[in-house]
């Protein structure tokens, strides 16, 4: 189910409005017309990203049980996103830096076309723990991402905007590869981009909905998205900072995403709006062996990767 258009034409008000009140949010860069014309994100199909978690808890069984930094399943993982976005037309770069005295790697992809002074990204990071296969932490983010990118190849769009996506590595190290991208693109590099979505955990298996409460226009976009399904959404508080989006934000690019819960647990009350269970984390697999794609709860996974692409496609024209 889709937000209805008359949803869609009050945000693209308020777009403007926020663009007339705020200095310095993603607003800034909207065009000043041509909102009517909006494309509509499809629906990603979420029996796609499934299979790519299917896929990535493959590579971490035959390489030891993990994908985790510097290990085999990690390159493993980059190889299997990289032949994706390769075979569906995506510009790809593999970004390689030292951690820990072992080679890391980030891996960006470039949708041919848009404004490249106006650059919207959307990342996860790619790397797991190496107690584990890290399906929901961090696969749902990495696969959700990956077949959005793979919806943009498909739908052939072609957006204002410059679209570019991007796997980071080390992240579990202390957001390694994402700070080393962000110091790589230098000041006129950083400015060129709009936005940074992040998604790091968005299947937990005892679901939360949670949006960054950050740069107004991407959390304008996430919660409107979610109200258009009759979800509510809670701001994300389990730690400011603690994934790739951080570097971004210390830099001054405006930040959005979305988290479905880790180690927290689900309170009583989040449990009456949500479902689930209260008392319990919301996932109990976070950083452990048992982080396997039986810990995804579907249903958050579906509609987080759509809610993906619905603020792609949203801040992208
Ligand atoms: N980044 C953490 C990890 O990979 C997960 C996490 C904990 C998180 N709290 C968060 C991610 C808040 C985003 C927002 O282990
Ligand atoms: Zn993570």
């Amino acid at each position: 189910m889709k937000p209805s258009a008359s949803g869609r034409a009050l945000a693209a008000g308020a777009v403007v409005v926020a663009a007339l009140l705020t200095g310095g949010s993603m607003a800034d860069a909207a065009p000043a017309s041509g909102t009517a014309t909006a494309a509509a994100a499809p629906d990603i199909p979420v029996a796609d990203v499934k299979a790519h978690l299917t896929q990535l808890q493959s590579i971490a069984a035959a390489n030891g049980g993990n994908r985790a930094h510097g290990r085999p399943g990690y390159q493993a993982s980059i190889d299997y996103v990289k032949a994706k976005l390769d075979a569906a037309g995506f510009t790809t770069s593999v970004q390689q830096f030292t951690s820990s005295g072992r080679t890391g790697y980030n891996l960006v992809a470039d949708w041919p076309g848009g404004d490249p002074n106006r650059v919207v990204m959307s990342g996860s990071h790619l790397d797991s723990v190496t107690s584990g296969p890290g399906i929901n932490d961090n696969g749902s983010g990495s696969a959700a991402v990956l077949e959005t990118a793979l919806a943009v190849a498909r739908s052939g769009y072609q957006p204002a905007k410059h679209l570019r996506f991007a796997w980071w590595g080390a992240e579990e190290l202390g957001l390694v590869g994402s700070r080393y991208y962000v110091n790589s693109l230098g000041a006129a590099g950083r400015a060129k981009i709009s936005g940074y979505l992040n998604f790091d955990m968005i299947g937990s298996p005892n679901p939360g909905y949670f949006v960054y409460d950050d740069d107004p226009t991407i959390e304008k976009t996430f919660k409107d998205y979610f109200a258009g399904l009759g979800i509510p959404t809670e701001i994300e508080t389990e730690g400011d900072g603690r994934s790739d989006h951080a570097p971004f934000k210390n830099a001054g690019v405006p930040v959005g995403g979305l988290f479905s819960g880790a180690d927290y647990r689900k309170t009583a009350a989040q449990a009456a709006k949500w479902g689930g269970t209260a008392g319990q984390a919301f996932d109990r697999c976070y950083h452990s062996s048992c982080d396997t794609t039986a810990n995804i709860d579907e249903t958050a996974l579906n509609r987080n990767s759509d809610a993906i692409a619905y603020a792609v496609w949203q801040l992208s024209q």
